[in-house]
């Protein structure tokens, strides 16, 4: 049965209709990312072609020639609740019945003033207030404008390694790879330093905190676990220090809970659970089920800053809180909590952690089901061989040394045990 099948393959991948959909997309497709395949294809020694994703159920994908696979990305992280869950489905029907589209901030829907009604009451303040968006970029930006309302300063410390999103104010922000920001650099935030991270000792960490510091901090952005920069956490403590410095010295501090968010890790936010109050927190991706939605979720003193409107809303989107992202973000909010699954995540993925190591000798870093298993050399090939076996996986860190392994919160667990067994005998030959 689809959902949480083994992999099942009938040709091998990318099987014919693959190859011909992806024709039309070299064609079509901005030339950035035909490249970047050849790219990878040559760095990796393996042909790097994507399969064409045609269904996905629970954690199965099935690609457009009919190959079946388990999907350990959870599709970039968001398919918490596995893909197409019946109770987002239908939210999204029943929600299609009534009300597809709404009049944003002007003439709101009442799913809109659910969802932020919901937000809202899972924050960790009394009285928080929401901003929806579309994707995580865009609660990246609302948060980094919110700080610099709220402090009067431009200036934002980020961390090497970071990942938010690339839109202009998060990529400047951006920490995972120079090369992102720089065709840009001319129009990005000047006021930007980055520190550099150390996942092993806080007291180092914090002190290349302060010697990146300036006086015009108004916000410190910060993954609580690095995930696109390789699964690297933050090194206990580390998070605490910088809510102090935070506190001392008038800046924000913003929890970019995009990844780690809404139960992946084990918690409902992770800098809570490490022990930090941040002033605001993004979520995203796991958010809407599958459904493109966001939001920056602060403080009510930080989010009086904006102030009240003198008839224009300065920081608005068409689609912000489109009603059927709505319906389907309160269902995978109510999926999440009544299936328990952030427990689930910390008991299924400390298991997991255990075995992955066991199995391959290699390092695995991460927490719940945001895991890492690291590699002396890019695992680029790896990624593909295992694709080619029906196990889908992406590399992490800039190095790409790291692979990362998402799966669905609710994944069987047998599933994790052959991937785990697949990914063993790789190693070994
Ligand atoms: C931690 C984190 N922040 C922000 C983003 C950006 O989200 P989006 O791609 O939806 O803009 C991502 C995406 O991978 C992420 O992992």
């Amino acid at each position: 049965m689809l959902g949480q099948s083994l992999p099942r393959l009938v040709t091998p991948p990318p099987g014919a209709r693959s190859r011909a959909l992806v024709d039309v997309l070299a064609r079509t497709e901005c030339p950035a990312f035909t490249a970047r395949r050849a790219r990878r294809a040559e760095a990796s020694g393996a042909p790097q072609d994507p399969i064409v994703w045609a269904e996905a159920r629970g954690s199965n994908v099935v690609d457009a020639d009919g190959n079946v696979y388990v999907d350990l990305t959870s599709g970039f992280g968001v398919a918490a609740i596995g893909h197409a869950h019946p109770r987002v489905r239908e939210a999204i029907a029943a929600q299609s019945e009534r009300l597809v589209h709404g009049l944003g901030d002007l003439h709101p829907s009442d799913v809109k003033i659910a969802l932020l009604e919901r937000l809202a009451q899972l924050a960790p303040w009394e009285g928080a207030r929401v901003v929806l968006s579309i994707s995580g970029s865009d609660a990246v930006e609302t948060a980094l404008k919110s700080a610099a309302l709220a402090t009067k300063k431009p200036g934002v410390l980020a961390f090497e390694g970071g990942y938010h999103g690339l839109g202009h104010g998060p990529l400047a922000a951006c920490g995972y790879a120079p090369a992102f920001r720089a065709p840009f650099a001319a129009q990005l935030n000047p006021h930007v330093r980055f520190a550099a991270w150390d996942e092993h000792d806080a007291g180092a960490a914090l002190r290349a905190v302060d010697a990146a510091w300036s006086d015009d901090v108004g916000a410190v952005l910060v993954e609580p676990l690095q995930g696109r920069g390789g699964c690297r956490p933050a090194s206990p403590g580390f998070l605490a220090g910088l809510a102090e410095r935070c506190r001392e010295r008038g800046a924000l501090l913003i929890a970019d809970e995009i990844l780690t968010g809404l139960g992946r890790t084990g918690a409902t936010f992770w800098s809570v659970e490490a022990g930090t109050l941040p002033d605001l927190i993004c979520v995203g991706k796991a958010l809407g089920g599958g459904m493109p939605i966001s939001a920056c979720l602060g403080r009510a003193e930080v989010m009086a800053a904006w102030g009240a409107s003198d008839g224009e809303a300065i920081h608005t989107g068409t689609f912000f809180g489109q009603p059927l992202s709505c319906a389907a973000a309160l269902a995978s909010l109510d999926v999440l909590r009544e299936e328990g699954l952030a427990a689930r995540a910390a008991e299924v993925g400390g298991r997991f952690a255990a075995r992955l190591h066991a199995a391959t000798g290699r390092p695995v870093t991460g927490t719940g089901l945001l895991l890492g298993v690291r590699f002396d050399a890019p695992v680029l090939g790896l990624v593909a061989r295992l694709l080619g076996q029906g196990w889908l996986t992406l590399p992490a860190g800039a190095d790409a040394r790291t692979l990362q392994l998402v799966p669905p919160l609710n994944i069987d667990e047998p599933l994790l045990e052959a991937f785990t067994a697949a990914l063993a005998a790789e190693v070994r030959a």
